[in-house]
């Protein structure tokens, strides 16, 4: 009889990847499905891994099928619409294991004008933001103020891009009238004044009642260097930051803990990955930019490698909520995480669209690196663009300057069909240019 776990991941990206190849070097796990998964998963893990590449995160009764025909023994989720749309309440019910938060402990993230309200009514430091329910009182609040900067944000789940930025007044008022693009998710948009700073995000993994940070890491999140161009879903991460200092790392820890008593408090215990984005002000003060009620993509894959615990342990203390009785033990490397893109991401990336990938057997053998898979497609041992992420390249070394060096390296490798690819080159230059102040 086969006793090993059978674990199912709902996601498709990169983040999906990294947790497939967590969960795979547990012994505890025989195979591992994913929901929708993607092609490198399969091709990359020395262990079983079924993909569903046509059921969506959010088709409820087809993922509740699979887990029970698959005989599914923990399900990790890993995605923002799942848990929006009360994937884990629904298993829940069901019986099955389950390592992410209820829909109403996750309206932390898919609601972010409630989100907002949460974090007065529990004193987490956060922007002053106002938020509007039609374009009219957005556009007469802003005439109301003096000359700013600010994001306009849809308060719905829009894969990350509901965030517009905003030079000055002007800019406000055009953002405003694009919430309507939107749709349902822009009906109700927050006005936030921005905050000046150094951005991180950090993890906490949470049992409903106890929590430990997992890690911290830095995303670049817009698609050219010099953090300029259109937000992504992210283009590169470092980890872990040198920004995130011991009365830094303190802080969080206290917005963390607030965070998780105000949610207790109003009967929405969480269980699962909370993730923190932040900014650090000049003072050296922290600041809740958002709530993410899952882990980043691309910062799962440079935070999950640095835990030497067996991650299917980890998820199943945390599900029967004994996490506090784990103690973590972390690698001491330096990772850096590079986005491969298809070019045109996040725009239209519609002409890189089917063509082929070359170089990704030659990387797959570095030892130096460990890639992640999203938006690839194989078919007959050849490798296509499938998406705009394409898949993530991490490298490890004592430093940000050698971690960088092996990432970059491996990038060179690759090539897409009529030059389609595309990736920053700047990855890790805040702790670079520490790294370098300090030699
Ligand atoms: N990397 C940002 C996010 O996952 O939301």
């Amino acid at each position: 009889m086969n006793t090993k776990a059978t674990v199912l991941i709902v996601d498709g990206g990169g983040r999906g990847s990294v947790l497939v190849y967590k969960y795979a070097r547990s012994p505890h796990v025989g195979k591992i499905i994913a929901v929708p998964g993607n092609d490198l998963m399969v091709e990359l893990t020395p262990k079983p891994v079924q993909i569903f590449k046509d059921i969506k995160t959010t088709d409820l009764k087809e993922i509740i099928r699979i887990c029970q025909q698959h005989h599914v023994d923990l399900i990790d989720i890993a995605q923002d619409d799942a848990i929006a749309q009360g994937l884990t309440d629904v298993l829940k019910k069901e019986n099955f294991k389950v390592l992410g938060p209820t829909r109403a402990a996750g309206q932390i993230e898919w609601d972010k004008a409630w989100a907002r309200n949460f974090m007065v009514d529990f004193n987490i430091p956060s922007p002053k933001f106002k938020v509007c329910f039609t374009e009219q009182e957005g556009i007469d609040f802003i005439k109301s103020q003096k000359e700013s900067q600010w994001f306009i944000k849809a308060s719905g789940l829009v894969a990350g891009k509901g965030a517009l930025y905003a030079r000055n007044n002007q800019e406000a008022q055009e953002n405003i009238t694009k919430m309507k693009t939107f749709g349902i998710k822009g009906q109700t948009y927050l006005i936030e004044k921005c905050l000046y700073g150094e951005e991180f995000s950090s993890f906490a993994l949470v049992d409903g009642q106890d929590f430990q940070i997992l890690g911290h890491a830095q995303d670049h999140k817009t698609v050219f260097n010099n953090n300029l161009g259109p937000n992504t879903g992210g283009m590169g991460c470092s980890s872990p930051p040198m920004a995130i200092t011991n009365k830094i790392a303190e802080q969080i820890k206290i917005i963390f803990k607030k965070t998780l008593k105000g949610l207790a408090l109003l009967k929405r215990p969480y269980r699962g990955i909370l993730y923190l984005g932040g900014i650090i002000d000049k003072n050296g003060k922290v600041y809740v930019i958002e709530f993410n009620a899952r882990w980043g993509d691309p910062e799962a894959q440079v935070v999950l490698p640095q835990i030497k615990n067996d991650f299917y342990e980890i998820a199943k203390a945390t599900i029967e909520k004994k996490f506090s009785k784990i103690k973590l033990k972390r690698d001491k490397l330096y990772r850096i995480a590079v986005t491969a893109a298809a070019s045109g991401y996040p725009i239209d990336s519609s002409q890189a669209q089917n063509k082929q990938i070359f170089g990704l057997e030659k990387i797959f053998k570095n030892k130096d690196i460990q890639i992640f898979g999203a938006g690839i497609r194989k078919i007959k041992k050849k490798y296509y663009v499938a998406g705009g992420r394409l898949l993530t390249i991490v490298a490890k070394a004592p430093n940000v300057a050698l971690a960088r060096q092996k990432a970059y390296n491996a990038l060179s490798l690759i090539f897409i069909e009529s030059n389609n690819l595309h990736y920053r080159t700047d990855i890790g230059y805040r702790d670079l240019e520490r790294l370098y102040e300090g030699s």
